[in-house]
């Protein structure tokens, strides 16, 4: 709950970032519409706000910009090819189970020189509560099964967005720390965010007993002086464009009228260019 408003305001920056206005955009994911609450009218006109969860949707905070509600899966768009200046997503992404598919799905809605921004968890989110639960589970019950979600790689992420079809990408990631009085309040701050079935799907409860165990790892391991420990969220943000002919792009092969090994020269070369 403290996190995604803050991720939709990143999002929100990055959008802000791009001088231009965008007549249509779509939220992918938008739960209940932390970005468009960054947003204004002047840069969205209209926006469209897809989310799996009707009652999410119906719960959504205020924006001043005109916004039209639609239940969907951000594997299957129901949209037109070439429909939208703008695609954002926000923590939503890490749920889907095909997540080249989704990136294609996006790509497609996107008219050429549009662009997607987007913020998902990547792979160091929520280490100390995987290594606590993880240490506890071991030593209670002799073995762990995983209880908070693989994430993909920042690596991996790149080579997806254009395998999907983007181009002039951007990924960054950054890091967020939340403290909190114990594990018990993470587990709840979670469940409230809608990621406890993300973390939780492996097997259904964990014992008491574990659960208390994992609380002292945690407090022991990472806690801080004053007694409240910290949750790490790693999030990459993405940005990547669809292709148009007016946007900049590599000169042709064997266009160049200086090669590289001469770089080391660029200053005689240029004056004797000038004279
Ligand atoms: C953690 S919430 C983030 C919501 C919002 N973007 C925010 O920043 O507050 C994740 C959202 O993704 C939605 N979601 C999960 N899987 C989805 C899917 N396959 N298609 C559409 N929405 C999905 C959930 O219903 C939930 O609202």
């Amino acid at each position: 709950r403290r996190l995604s408003p803050q991720v939709g305001g990143r999002i929100a920056d990055r959008v802000f970032d791009i001088t231009r206005t965008f007549p249509l955009a779509l939220d992918v994911g938008s739960g209940r519409g932390y970005i468009a609450q960054h947003l204004n009218k002047e840069t969205v006109e209209k926006l469209i706000q897809v989310d799996i969860a009707e009652n999410a949707l119906k719960n959504a905070v205020e924006s001043e910009i005109p916004t039209v509600k639609v239940v969907a899966d951000e594997e299957f768009l129901p949209f037109k090819e070439d429909t939208f200046d703008l695609v954002v997503s926000s923590l939503s992404l890490h749920w889907v189970n095909d997540l080249p598919k989704a990136f294609r799905e996006i790509h497609q809605v996107l008219k050429p020189d549009g662009v997607f921004i987007g913020a998902m968890f990547g792979g160091d989110t929520l280490y100390e509560l995987r290594c606590s639960l993880q240490l506890a589970e071991l030593e209670r019950e002799g073995g762990f099964s995983p209880h908070v979600s693989p994430f993909t790689a920042v690596a991996d992420l790149g080579h997806l967005l254009a395998r999907a079809g983007f181009n002039t990408l951007t990924v960054d990631t950054d890091e967020i720390q939340v403290n909190y009085p114990g594990l018990f309040e993470i587990m709840e701050d979670l469940q409230g965010m809608g990621e406890s079935n993300c973390s939780w799907n492996r097997k259904p409860l964990l014992h008491r007993e574990t659960m208390l165990a994992a609380a002292a790892i945690y407090q022991e391991m990472y806690g801080n002086s004053d007694g409240s420990v910290p949750a790490t969220f790693q999030i990459y943000y993405m940005i990547g464009w669809k292709y148009h002919e007016s946007q900049a792009k590599p000169a042709q092969r064997g266009s160049a009228t200086v090669s590289f090994g001469d770089l080391a020269k660029i200053e005689g070369l240029l004056k004797r260019g000038k004279k």
